[in-house]
């Protein structure tokens, strides 16, 4: 099928680049020349596991292309898929839909009558139904299927999604689109037509289920300060119960990205439009006890270094908000960065992949070009991302470079032990009667 996908961000050129290479003919498109001279270039402006070598085949097949100029790309297809970014409003918990809206001019501009059009960000229940009226209005269906990427895993995410969900309005988009999620359905993967506002809710409350799993450990992480207990083995424990599961149970310094805490509260900003009180409040509470984490991480490195921070020197591994990705926007790591900066500390940074752009965004942070040369000197060393290279850390040989040897543990993922018997101070949220039992604080 022809198709055209407009937004050439992080999800617009992963979904491309996969739809293109299912066989259909792509051409995606972004009002931001440089980027899609990059792109054509076979230069994604981020890093994602998989992508580079995708789009080198994809751009050499001939069925992808970028442009920005979306009146031609526009016309030349049935099918469009808007993957506009949706950011959270700078003054509240509502989301920014000005670039859904833009491309939504765009396509009533330019789009010819008949063609569908598939909105793939995630938006405010009732923006789809509004829309589609707008758009009957030229003769264009509209459909919604938000996109479940995860950052780090994308392309196989994308290539064989756990559900696929499709708000729609009539049969005949229905037909539409069980066509073009074929190779998906032949493949196994289960996919759900239901209407607009249902569409909508499910992928705000995925996302807002996941942050509460992790707020949910993390609470428990500080009840285990207060009252004695190991949270890793807590939820360890829980997790065996398959109805739980073990995975986004992993305590410590909360979540971050562009995608959690903003669908969270635009969760929370619908619940309340809707009168759904106890919703919202619910959910605020889990978006507070995230973020309450970062503060209990500083909190715990002026215990550990026993006093004020200022002119402490702190080195940071990590800084991207998760692993394999190096993207930092609303990272744990940066906030707790900024605060530790606040106080008057010394701030050195590793991280493997999002160095470029901290410097960028931070140029206050110092930044060291390995492990070893961001931790040398230092008072403290706070582990923040868990990158699996970190993992492999030999804390003897750390330990030779530090002032002291000390490390929070921010993401419970260090093997405890090894630190420990290195004669580390080792530290994490939610193991503070757990290690001093042990005989370590
Ligand atoms: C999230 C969802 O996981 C995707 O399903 C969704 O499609 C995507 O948002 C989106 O809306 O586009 P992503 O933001 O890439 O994906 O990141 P996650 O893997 O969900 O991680 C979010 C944060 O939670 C990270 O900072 C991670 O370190 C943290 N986390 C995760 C924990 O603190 N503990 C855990 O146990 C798991």
């Amino acid at each position: 099928m022809k198709m055209a996908v407009l937004g050439s961000g992080y999800l617009g050129t992963v979904y491309a680049t996969v739809m293109a290479s299912l066989g259909h003919q792509v051409v995606a498109i972004d009002v931001d020349e440089q980027k899609i001279d990059s792109l054509n270039a076979a230069e994604p402006a981020f890093h994602e596991p998989g992508l580079k070598p995708l789009l080198i085949q994809e751009l050499a097949s001939g069925r992808l292309r970028f442009t920005t100029d979306a009146a031609t790309a526009l016309k030349s297809v049935g099918i469009i898929f808007i993957c506009v970014g949706t950011p959270q409003s700078i003054d509240g918990n509502s989301t920014d839909l000005k670039f859904l809206y833009e491309s939504v001019d765009a396509i009533t501009c330019f789009a010819n009558a008949g063609a569908l059009v598939v909105g793939k960000s995630t938006v405010p229940v009732g923006t789809a139904a509004q829309l589609a009226v707008r758009l009957s209005e030229y003769q264009l269906d509209l459909a919604w299927s938000p996109e479940f990427l995860r950052e780090g895993e994308a392309i196989r995410n994308a290539m064989m999604p756990d559900r696929i969900i499709v708000g729609v309005n009539s049969s005949d988009v229905e037909m539409v689109l069980r066509e073009v999620y074929k190779p998906f359905s032949n493949a196994g993967v289960k996919v759900i037509f239901t209407d607009f506002h249902t569409t909508e809710l499910s992928k705000l409350a995925a996302n807002a289920f996941l942050a509460t799993k992790i707020s949910f450990v993390n609470a428990m992480a500080e009840i285990c300060d207060s009252a004695g207990g190991d949270v890793l083995v807590l939820a360890g424990a829980i997790g065996c119960d398959e109805r739980i599961g073990q995975r986004f149970l992993q305590p410590g310094i909360g979540f971050g990205g562009g995608c959690l805490a903003k669908d969270l509260r635009s969760l929370i900003s619908s619940a309340s439009r809707y009168g759904v009180d106890n919703l919202a409040k619910f959910l605020e509470q889990v978006d507070e006890i995230n973020l309450r984490q970062r503060h209990n991480a500083v909190q715990l490195v002026e215990e550990m270094c026993r006093g004020p921070l200022l002119g402490k020197k702190i080195c940071i591994l990590g800084i991207a908000f998760k692993p394999n990705t190096d993207d930092i926007r609303d990272s744990a790591a940066i906030g707790i960065a900024l605060t530790l900066k606040e106080l008057g500390a010394t701030v050195r940074i590793y991280d493997p992949r999002a160095m470029k752009i901290t410097k960028h965004h931070y140029p206050m942070f110092g930044f060291g070009s390995s492990v070893m040369d961001a931790a040398y000197g230092a008072d403290i060393v706070l582990h923040l991302t868990d990158w699996p290279e970190f993992l492999e850390i030999e804390p003897s040989q750390l330990g030779t470079v530090v002032q002291h040897k000390r490390i929070l543990d921010g993401r419970n993922a260090l093997n405890s032990e090894l630190w420990m018997n290195d004669g580390w101070s080792y530290r994490a949220l939610g193991r503070r009667t757990a290690l001093s039992r042990s005989g370590i604080i």
